[in-house]
């Protein structure tokens, strides 16, 4: 489903940059330091998680002010997410999972939905509405790198963003494959860190993810 009327395309968003943060913000203070400190680092695309009752506001907010953020919603459920997170601003979504109901609102919408697979058969299912990018989650808890390879056999056409369970130890075993074009994780915005408003930290550890990544 590339849609012609998405403001940013699957392809863009799993292509700009190798990791993208998993952001999960808790005090709307932290979200445009947070936000300017990984683009500071060089990531573009971010990932801010509806799990916090401030997401919404935090996407909003970093969508007005941070300059060459690409800005997504994660955490995506349900048609109503969907809709929240296209008026707060987001640019794309991406979703743990999928259902009928969620892939029928993205048709609809005017921003690119990443959903989530962890089977050939969910795989599938989201191929069946045109789909070619994806979220594979739980990554390491769903079969890993072993999965991902095997995937690629029947479905040499599809591309990943693995998230869960990533780290620095193993998100280039995950980039070396031929269908992963980027990883997602929260270690680029560790909570401690945020807590601590340690942006120079969060720049570091984001210059430091693009720096080694293969
Ligand atoms: C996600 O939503 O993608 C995960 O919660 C991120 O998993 P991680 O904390 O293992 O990086």
């Amino acid at each position: 489903m590339t849609k012609n009327n998405w403001k940013v395309q699957p392809d863009i968003i799993l292509n700009t940059s190798p990791v993208m943060p998993v952001m999960v913000i808790q005090d709307l203070d932290d979200a445009v330091p947070l936000a300017r400190a990984l683009v500071a680092g060089g990531i573009k695309v971010l990932e801010i998680t509806l799990r916090t009752p401030i997401a919404l506001d935090a996407i909003r907010l970093i969508s007005q002010e941070v300059e060459g953020a690409i800005v997504g919603a994660g955490t995506i459920t349900t048609p109503e997410h969907l809709k929240a997170a296209e008026a707060a601003g987001a640019v794309f979504a991406i979703s743990p999972g999928l259902t009928p109901k969620l892939l029928a609102a993205a048709q609809e919408g005017t921003i690119a939905l990443i959903p989530g697979i962890s089977t050939l058969s969910e795989l599938m299912f989201g191929m069946e509405y045109g789909l070619d990018h994806f979220k594979f989650f739980p990554a390491e808890a769903a079969g890993g790198i072993p999965m991902l390879k095997s995937i690629a056999g029947p479905m040499p056409n599809v591309t990943f963003c693995p998230t869960g369970g990533i780290s620095p130890e193993n998100y280039n075993s995950y980039l070396q494959l031929s269908n992963v074009a980027c990883v997602g994780g929260s270690w680029l915005a560790p909570t401690d860190v945020v807590k601590a408003k340690n942006w120079a930290k969060v720049t570091d550890l984001a210059k430091q993810a693009i720096e080694r990544a293969v």
